[in-house]
Parts: structure tokens; C-alpha cells; sequence
């Protein structure tokens, strides 16, 4: 049987950074993953460049960036192990980096470099690692964990659970962490997709399935009051439905049945300037449009009414009102979302409640939970993965913490 102080299940960005700081401050460290190579999701991020943190984090309001029931519980985490901590993790690794808009910092090379980073770590911490081996049962024992693996079994004195979300399960993605969190009567919030690509009844969307691939600048928002968010990103149009950063960011917050509004001129006063256009043009509408909007948005926008296609001098103000305040507050009501098999992340997980902020055990002594199992989510920008490395890290000082004690 094999021995270790912990074993961490999942070699993703959370198991992968705990290991090699527990395993560089002493302890003997086993890492887990069913997968034959670790961190598939790390190699798929940022598309193959990982957006490994931002540098606009604040870890004194966590809630601005973070959703979770309880948003303020991973501030103890992030104020301990900040973007600038890992930024100089990869700085001491001659890793180059850039930023790309609003603090994301991405690898100038590829993900790879990340992932090599990472294992090195390990290595220097002396990280034994079961790749491509499945973890059958845990059971609590005297002084620790037994474990049933497919390469026999373990006992450690503490178990990590790193096994992540359930987002993009071809690569490996299992509900495997929230199993394990029932099993010892830890409180699960309810799961469900986030920075997702959401999707529209097929007649609805018919007019604008012909946009597929077109991306635009928008202003974004679902909520009211309280609970009003709203995002200025870039937005790309699908077959299905509407995608990109406007999009996977408002999608975390947008409940079932709820509408969404967009702008898709934020930075124009549509209704001033077709006003204008109307005195002084000859042209038709969707030519006037096609100055604020893609042509091919404007084409389809006017197909949608007959008082639209005409030109815009011949056009009654209260058909150009229509126009323009549709542009600037088109109601959509999403059918639903692509679900897991595209969704960056999964909301909701283990409760924080049952979770200590400061060192990530939780309720049942010696468990642990870090990374995206937990209920706390990020937004798109590399939030993601600042909440594995803090998270990681606080789990790991408190994992050498506690064996000092012990001893
Ligand atoms: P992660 O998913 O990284 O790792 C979990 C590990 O557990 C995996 O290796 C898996 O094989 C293993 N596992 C699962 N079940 C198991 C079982 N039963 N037994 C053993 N092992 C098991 N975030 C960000 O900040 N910037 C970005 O650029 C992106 N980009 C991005 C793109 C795409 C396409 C996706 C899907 C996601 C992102 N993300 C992101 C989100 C980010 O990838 C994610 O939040 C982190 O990887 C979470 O880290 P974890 O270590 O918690 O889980």
C-alpha cells in the first residue's frame, strides 16, 4: 500500500499548483488524475494561450468579479495569493507574457509553457503523480484517508479534491468532487453552466441565423435594479444563437426566462443620427445604418419591416424612432444555453458554507476542497484561474500547517 501525508484528486490548474507548494514545503505529496495528461484545460484556455490571471483582480471586493452564495468568501484566498504572486511565479520561469485588454494576461508562446511550469514545480517538490488512474472509493480512517485506486490502494493523512466542474466532460470533466462532498454531508449549490454560449428558438432566431461568425462591439445587460449587470464586450453572432465575451460574461448572470437587452451601437445616438439623416440624405436606411453597425447586421436588421426599407428621407419619424430604439434595446429571450459541452466554467459546487476561507478543509477534518468544485466562479478574463492558484495555495500552507502541528 502506498503512504503520503496527502493525495490530491485532479491534475488541473488547482491540483497541479497545490501539489508543488505542499510538496515544496515538505510534505510527500501524491497527485491523481483518471486522465492520461494533466491539465487538458489548461492547454485549451485562452485559446492555447491560458488568460492565467488579471491583473485588475480586487481581493478587498471580490464580489465585483466573483459569483458565488457567499462572494466574499474567497477574498481571504485571493489576498494571500494575488495575480502579482503568480505573475512572478512565471516571471521567475522567464515565462513571456502580455496583456491583452482589461488586465487579462495571457502566454506570449502557448499554454504549454504554463503546463510546463507547473509540473517543474511539482518535480521540485518531489510530487509523485498516477496519471490515467481512477479513484474507486474514499473511506475515512484512523488518522486519515483510505483510497481505493486503479493502481491499488492509498492512505494518506489529508485528501484534496481538485477534480474541477463538470464543463467540457470529453476532456475529462466529471461530477466526481460533488460525489465525494455528499458523501460526507457537505451542502452542494446547484450546478449549472456558466460562460456559455447561450442559444434561441429556432423560428425566432431564423432572421439572424444568417449572421453566423459576425462579431460587433455591444452593451450587454439582464437584471433589474439590484441585480442589473451589464457588460460592454465584443459579441459574435451563431447559428444557434449569440456567443462571445458580451455574451459568456452576461450568461453567468442571466437566470431561465429572463430577457437580455443589448445595444448594438453603444457608442452612437442612433435616433439623433437617423434624424439627422433624414433631412440631409437620399440614401436608404440600411446604407445609413451600415455607418454605425456591419452592413450585413444593417441588411438584416431592416428586412425585419417594411417601413425600414425605403430610404430614410421618405421614412416617418415614428418608424425611425422604432428603429432606433430597438438597435439600442433589442429584447432577447434566451431558450437556454450550449450547456457543459461549451461552457468555460460550472457555477455553483461545493457550499462555502461547510468550506473554511482560510485554509479550505472542510467540515469533515483532513477534506479539502480548491478550484472550480467550489461554489465560486469567476468571470471571463482569467479570474478563473486566480481562484485555482489562491485557493490552491491557501490549501496547501494550511495542509503544512496542520501536519507541524501534529508533530
Ligand atoms: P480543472 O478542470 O482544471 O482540473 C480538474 C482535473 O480533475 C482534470 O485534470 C480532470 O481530468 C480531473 N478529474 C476530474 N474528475 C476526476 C476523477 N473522477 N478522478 C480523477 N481525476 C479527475 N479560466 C481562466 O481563468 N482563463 C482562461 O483563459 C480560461 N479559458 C478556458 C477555456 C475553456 C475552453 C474552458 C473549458 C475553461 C477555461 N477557463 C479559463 C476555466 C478554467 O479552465 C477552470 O476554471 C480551471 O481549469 C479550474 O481549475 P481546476 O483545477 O479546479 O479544474
Amino acid at each position: 500500500m502506498q503512504t503520503c501525508d496527502v493525495v490530491i484528486v485532479g491534475a488541473g490548474a488547482a491540483g497541479l499548483f497545490c501539489a508543488g507548494v505542499a510538496g515544496q514545503l515538505g510534505l510527500s505529496v501524491l497527485l491523481i488524475d483518471h486522465s492520461q495528461k494533466v491539465a487538458e484545460k489548461i492547454r485549451i484556455s485562452g485559446g492555447g494561450r491560458s488568460n492565467f490571471t488579471n491583473r485588475l483582480i480586487d481581493a478587498s471586493a471580490p464580489h465585483k468579479h466573483f459569483l458565488s452564495e457567499n462572494p466574499h468568501f474567497c477574498r481571504s484566498a485571493l489576498s494571500r495569493y494575488t495575480a502579482q504572486d503568480f505573475i512572478e511565479l512565471m516571471k521567475s520561469y522567464d515565462i513571456p507574457f502580455h496583456e491583452k485588454h482589461k488586465g487579462q494576461l495571457f502566454c506570449d508562446r502557448s499554454s504549454e509553457d504554463l503546463i510546463q511550469m507547473l509540473l517543474k514545480e511539482c518535480d521540485k517538490g518531489g510530487v509523485m503523480r498516477w496519471q490515467g488512474c481512477g479513484v474507486k472509493a474514499i473511506a475515512s480512517e484512523d488518522a486519515g484517508y483510505n483510497l481505493q485506486t486503479d493502481q491499488g490502494e492509498v492512505h494518506a493523512g489529508a485528501v484534496v479534491i481538485a477534480t474541477g466542474g463538470l464543463s467540457i466532460p470529453q476532456i475529462g470533466a466529471t461530477d466526481f468532487g460533488y460525489r465525494i462532498a455528499s458523501q460526507y454531508g457537505l451542502r452542494l449549490v446547484s450546478r449549472r453552466a456558466g460562460l456559455v454560449p447561450l442559444t434561441f428558438d429556432g423560428a425566432e432566431w431564423a432572421p439572424y441565423a444568417s449572421l453566423a461568425g459576425l462579431s460587433l462591439p455591444v452593451s450587454i445587460e439582464t437584471g433589474a435594479k439590484k441585480t442589473l449587470m451589464r457588460f460592454d464586450e465584443d459579441l459574435l453572432f451563431t447559428h444557434r444563437g449569440l456567443s462571445g465575451p458580451a455574451v459568456l460574461q452576461i450568461s453567468s448572470y442571466w437566470q431561465e426566462g429572463q430577457p437580455l437587452h443589448l445595444n448594438l451601437a453603444p457608442q452612437e445616438d442612433i435616433e439623433g443620427s437617423l434624424m439627422q439623416a433624414k433631412v440631409r440624405s437620399k440614401k436608404l436606411i440600411a446604407n445609413e445604418l451600415g455607418a454605425w453597425v456591419p452592413h450585413r447586421l444593417a441588411d438584416a436588421w431592416v428586412a425585419q419591416d417594411p417601413q425600414w426599407q425605403r430610404p430614410v428621407a421618405e421614412a416617418s419619424d415614428k418608424a425611425l424612432l422604432q428603429l432606433a430604439q430597438k438597435l439600442s434595446r433589442w429584447p432577447l429571450t434566451p431558450n437556454g444555453s450550449e450547456g457543459y459541452k461549451k461552457a468555460e466554467v460550472t457555477l455553483g459546487g461545493v457550499d462555502t458554507r461547510d468550506l473554511s476561507s482560510q485554509t479550505m478543509e472542510s467540515k469533515q477534518p483532513g477534506l479539502y476542497f480548491i478550484g472550480e468544485v467550489v461554489d465560486v466562479t469567476g468571470w471571463l478574463g482569467g479570474y478563473n484561474f486566480q481562484w485555482a492558484w489562491s485557493s490552491a495555495f491557501a490549501c496547501a500552507q494550511a495542509l503544512k500547517q496542520k501536519q507541524a502541528l501534529a508533530q
